[in-house]
């Protein structure tokens, strides 16, 4: 509950659970992308440049982009040998 966060509940929760906007994470250009979709295609109203910063502000703080989160799976071509195709080590 930070700054913000009124608005964001305010004008984010009106169509769809707040569980869909906390369960992403983004760079405010993820956000901004998101919010610009879901205006053109989803019938979200247009928002105040201030009130846009607000939720940007909000968004991008407290769901910024994650840096703890795994790595994305490797490509196909660069993983070891199936276990079962040969000895298994306990290092994995
Ligand atoms: C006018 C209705 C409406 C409002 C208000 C709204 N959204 Fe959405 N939003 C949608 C719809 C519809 C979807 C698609 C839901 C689905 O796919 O089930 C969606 C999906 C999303 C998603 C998931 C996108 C994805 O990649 O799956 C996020 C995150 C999101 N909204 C964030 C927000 C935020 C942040 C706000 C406030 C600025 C907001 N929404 C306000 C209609 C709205």
């Amino acid at each position: 509950m930070a700054e913000g966060w009124q608005t964001v509940k305010g004008n984010c929760t009106v169509c769809h659970s707040a569980a869909l906007v906390t369960q992403n994470r983004g760079s405010r250009e993820h956000w901004a992308y998101l919010i610009d979709w879901m205006q053109e295609t989803q019938g979200l109203w247009q928002f105040n440049p201030e009130m846009e910063a607000t939720i940007l502000d909000y968004l991008s703080t407290h769901y910024g982009p994650r840096t703890d989160a795994r790595r994305q799976n490797l490509p196909k071509h660069l993983m070891p040998p199936a276990p079962q195709a040969s000895e298994t080590s306990a290092e994995g």
